[in-house]
């Protein structure tokens, strides 16, 4: 099924259903077809508008081919930044507790995993992913629940690096996220309340419990939302700044206890 006229064809049908990488995608739903009837039902779903990486199965981040699957939020390339913050800081913290929450199908503790190998890491997500970040990140304990009630006692004062990135679209502006998120991606791993920070918020006011000593907290957020968001880490106890992204459209608010 390499053929260039089966590709062509399905290049084809994929432009005109506005994919944009019509022909990258064509390749990879036929290398990932087992036949042309099977071909025929991944073009069927793709041009209904389901995302790529839940057709195939996977998500490529930074380097790693990451498990991703129906009714999963898809790791998005710019949280790489938030990604490579918590490898540095986990690897000037030697040996510290690494926790992803929110972790989804669990992208930072994957690459964590992966670049610092002292570091203990752990997920946690109420969603329906645990499966698959349990898949992506075979050494790391996943608990599934409510931010911090997912968590086991034994884990309070001991988290070193807290990484996150928060549903954190305001819950008005769903209407102006691509079809593929607002129809295939849950709406609770999305949206964050009327000013897109309330799963923030929590996070902030919860965290200082579960924390060690020279903890650092990591939260992936839209720059338009760090002023109100280092507002809110400063009542909870924390100093904040914003560490713009590369993305030009994202950032990264790192809190720390005011000691540090
Ligand atoms: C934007 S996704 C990020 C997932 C993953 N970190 C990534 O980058 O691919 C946000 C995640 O937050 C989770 N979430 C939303 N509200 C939550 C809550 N109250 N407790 C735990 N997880 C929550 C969702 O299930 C979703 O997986």
């Amino acid at each position: 099924m390499t053929s260039s006229p089966a590709l062509a064809k399905t290049a084809a049908r994929l432009a005109g259903a506005g994919c944009v990488f019509a022909a990258e995608e064509a390749r990879l739903l036929i290398d990932n077809a087992d036949g042309p009837d099977e071909l025929a039902a991944l073009v069927s779903r793709r041009v209904s508008g389901e995302p790529l990486e839940h057709i195939l199965g996977w998500v490529e981040f930074d380097g790693l081919h990451l498990r991703v699957g129906p009714g999963t939020f898809v790791p998005r390339q710019r949280s790489l930044f938030v990604a490579a913050l918590a490898v540095a800081e986990a690897r000037s913290r030697n040996g510290c507790l690494v926790l992803e929450m929110c972790s989804g199908v669990a992208p930072i503790a994957a690459v964590v995993a992966r670049d610092v190998p002292g570091a203990r890491v752990v997920a946690s997500d109420r969603g329906a992913s645990a499966e698959y970040a349990r898949a992506n990140v075979p050494a790391a304990a996943v608990y599934v629940g409510d931010l911090f009630e997912a968590l086991p006692d034994e884990l309070r004062g001991t988290v070193g690096v807290l990484a996150a990135v928060p549903p954190y679209v305001p819950d008005d502006a769903a209407g102006q996220l691509p079809r593929e998120a607002r129809e295939f991606e849950p709406s609770e791993a999305l949206l964050g309340g009327h000013d897109g920070l309330a799963i923030v918020r929590r996070i902030l006011c919860d965290a200082p419990g579960w924390l060690d000593d020279a903890s650092v907290v990591l939260l992936e957020m839209h720059r338009s939302q760090t002023a109100a968001a280092a507002v809110e880490a400063a009542a909870c106890g924390f100093s904040a700044e914003a560490v713009a992204s590369p993305d030009e459209q994202t950032a990264v608010l790192r809190c720390t206890a005011p000691s540090q």
